[in-house]
């Protein structure tokens, strides 16, 4: 499937590539690409047909949004391109309200953002992370004001309970405001954690899960295997800086091994690399709506902006599904067994049949 194959995000008209471009590594000097490299990468995507670019005003400090509005600009592709970015972080010593989800912080994001992506308007503006703090109504009705004035086309968010986005979702219904279109969160083989919640969430509500990290910081590329697992065996990148300078990002565990050693053989079976195959199983989970790619290096997402086109047999796909299922917890597991019951007697509807008719 090529990346000029659009879809709409959750319940709204915006059409997106199936796979985005990540720009976190933009202007980023321990593990990023430079100017020149994230040109290419960004090329790369747009050559592949892709039209979701996603940055954040923290990325490199800014410089993502600085090289992404340069880029754009340079190729006059602003308007074609569906441009996200986020509020939330970038805190400074003394300066409280330059971060966090208030209506001040909000504001000053936005007109920042603004000025170093060089437009006028943003398609998706994002929070970028629930801050603990900010009253929903706070959030949901200065995210709603953007999108009146015109310089916020639709809004996301990102890193948030479910109970939390329910609540906004909700709010935004009763209260007439623009809707969430859509959540930003962690998803990979080797991170499972949202399906308790948020797939059902995203369907009932209408947001299409918008998916980061597919390749768990690199760990499932094809580059790393558990033979090679100590830290100073491991190749240069970001599971090895995580290993070495930020020991709660390492993700190297038995069970990620595991499902290294089982993604890399599925991968050989069906003839894909490891990476593709890794993107492919999340953008074919319930809910997705687009799965955002990192690079660091052209190569990578040359090899990436292919993994959609073939279709994982169910036999390869199920394996990949038992070796990283997530535990059963409560309540779901509870929850489930007691609907199995409930249900026993209830029938699929015919095809066709509709509450409405
Ligand atoms: N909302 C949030 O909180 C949040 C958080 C994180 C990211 N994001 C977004 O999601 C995007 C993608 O996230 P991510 O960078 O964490 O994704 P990822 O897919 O988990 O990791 C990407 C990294 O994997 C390595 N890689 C990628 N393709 C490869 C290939 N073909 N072969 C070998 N190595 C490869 C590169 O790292 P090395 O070259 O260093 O090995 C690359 O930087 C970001 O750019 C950002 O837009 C959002």
């Amino acid at each position: 499937m090529a990346l000029d194959t659009y879809y709409t995000l959750g319940r709204s008209g915006l059409r997106v590539s199936p796979l985005a471009l990540g720009t976190m590594t933009f202007g980023q000097s321990d593990w990023g690409a430079d100017a020149e490299t994230s040109g290419q990468i960004f090329d790369a995507y747009l050559e592949a047909g892709g039209n979701f670019v996603d940055t954040a005003n923290a990325y490199s400090g800014g410089a993502s949004e600085e090289l992404v509005g340069k880029l754009l600009a340079e190729r006059g592709i602003r308007d074609r391109t569906v441009l996200s970015t986020k509020f939330t972080l970038g805190a400074r010593p003394g300066d409280p309200n330059l971060a966090g989800n208030g209506r001040k912080a909000m504001l000053r994001c936005l007109e920042d953002s603004l000025r170093r992506l060089g437009t006028d308007y943003i398609d998706l503006y994002i929070m970028h992370a629930w801050d603990g703090l900010t009253p929903v109504e706070e959030v949901m009705r200065g995210m709603d004001d953007l999108v009146s004035s015109g310089k916020v086309r639709y809004i996301a968010f990102s890193d948030v309970p479910a109970w939390y986005a329910a609540r906004a979702q909700t709010l935004a219904e009763w209260r007439d405001y623009a809707p969430l279109i859509a959540l930003q969160l962690e998803y990979s083989l080797a991170e499972r954690g949202l399906e308790y919640e948020f797939p059902s969430l995203a369907q009932e509500l209408g947001m299409g899960l918008m998916t980061w990290g597919p390749l768990a910081k690199g760990l499932l590329s094809g580059k790393y295997s558990a033979d090679a697992s100590a830290t100073e065996d491991l190749p240069e990148g970001r599971v090895k800086v995580a290993a070495i300078h930020r020991p709660s990002q390492d993700n190297r565990s038995e069970r990620n091994w595991r499902i290294v050693t089982e993604l890399a053989a599925v991968a050989e079976e069906v003839g894909r690399s490891p990476a593709e195959v890794a993107v492919n199983w999340v953008a074919n989970r319930p809910a997705v709506g687009s799965v955002l790619l990192g690079a660091s290096k052209l190569h990578q997402i040359q090899s990436t902006v292919t993994s959609l086109d073939f279709t994982l047999p169910e036999e390869l796909r199920h394996r990949l599904d038992e070796i990283s299922a997530p535990p059963a917890a409560v309540p779901y597991s509870f929850m489930t067994l007691l609907q199995g019951g409930l249900n026993a007697d209830v029938r699929n509807k015919p095809a066709g049949y509709s509450a409405q008719a």
